[in-house]
């Protein structure tokens, strides 16, 4: 046999093994979390196993101790069902909704917290899209993003660490990046950018969650076609030219060479990931088929997000993964 056949001799050892590529650690996770505006909330998502909507008051109880265990982040979804949805998603930025009531306390409870919060419309609007709607029922993108650009100011303003516009509307990083740096943020603020994100069957505990369904129609126009390689390129180089800090693939585990590619293509920049609702309910729900080891299958679906090049890792597993990372060999 040939010397250079042998191979085994290189990662006989769990330590020799984990030199072989980057790990997962504790500081790649963010973990999305759903706040509604009911104060004392504690409501499960039934097609989200373990995950549920929080009131700002069960924030203490909910985050303390997996901040004890090493949570670095969060990503902020806000869940209003008692207010007065409108076309343009005016609650969006109530000072007195969900997400700036939980900027706040979170900043005060954790200040070593770092925190997200993802910018979107549809849980405001009253049609459940993104964006503002035309007569036609087509985007228009002008509004939509000025009115973005606003709801990310707002969030920046009450302490958001970093905005995440997911709507997928085009020129909004440009428009939020601008509005930013004009009011001062722009050295206080990090913009993520949901850039290349595809129009997926894997949303819908999401949805459930957030209550954010549209009400007719779907996102084709403005989420990316999953075939859609060259537009995620392009989309990706678009967001770094508007001035985005990160860039973002989702969903993660389908996307894995858009993920690559855009390692390459934003190779100065962060890159995150979204592993899904979708993803997670799958992997879930595989172990409790017994397909396969929860555990073991949320390590490997992460790590080759990882090796694709993510060094962020938005998941639903975060705070099983804070026990987990201290457990590993
Ligand atoms: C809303 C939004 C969605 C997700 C994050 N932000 C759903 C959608 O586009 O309908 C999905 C997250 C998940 O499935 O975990 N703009
Ligand atoms: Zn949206």
């Amino acid at each position: 046999m040939e010397i250079s056949s042998i191979l085994q001799g290189g990662y006989q050892h769990p330590l020799s093994r984990t030199w072989q590529g980057r790990q997962l650690n504790k500081s790649m996770l963010m973990y999305p979390i759903f706040i509604t505006d009911d104060d004392d909330a504690r409501v499960e998502v039934p097609t989200l196993p373990g995950q549920c909507r929080w009131g700002v008051n069960r924030l203490e109880g909910f985050l303390g101790p997996l901040v004890k265990k090493g949570l670095a982040s969060v990503i902020l979804f806000g869940v209003p069902m008692k207010c007065q949805k409108d076309p343009h998603g005016g609650p969006a930025d109530d000072p007195n909704g969900p997400v700036i009531q939980a900027i706040k306390k979170i900043r005060q409870l954790f200040p070593d917290l770092y925190i997200a919060t993802d910018v979107c419309l549809c849980e405001y609007t009253s049609h459940g899209h993104c964006g503002y709607l035309r007569e036609d029922q087509t985007i228009d993108t002008e509004l939509s993003i000025a009115r973005i650009a606003e709801v990310a100011l707002a969030y920046a303003k009450a302490g958001a660490h970093c905005v995440a516009p997911s709507d997928m509307m085009d020129g909004r990083i440009q428009a939020i990046k601008r509005r930013l740096i004009d009011e001062g943020y722009g050295n206080r603020c990090t913009l993520m950018s949901y850039s290349a994100k595809f129009a997926s069957a894997l949303y819908g505990p999401f949805r459930d969650a957030a209550g954010s369904s549209p009400s007719f129609g779907n996102r084709k126009c403005y989420q990316l076609p999953p075939n859609a390689k060259g537009l995620a390129r392009r989309a990706i180089k678009r967001d770094v030219n508007e001035g985005a800090d990160i860039i973002m693939v989702k969903p993660a585990l389908p996307y894995l060479d858009v993920i690559s590619d855009a390692a390459e293509l934003a190779r100065d920049l962060p890159l995150a990931c979204y592993q899904v609702s979708g993803e997670y309910a799958m992997v879930c729900a595989g172990a409790t088929q017994g397909v396969y080891d929860l555990r073991t299958m949320a390590f490997e679906t992460c790590e080759s997000m990882v090796r694709a090049g993510a060094t962020i890792i938005l998941t639903y597993f975060t705070p099983q993964f804070l026990d987990w990372l201290d457990e590993k060999p």
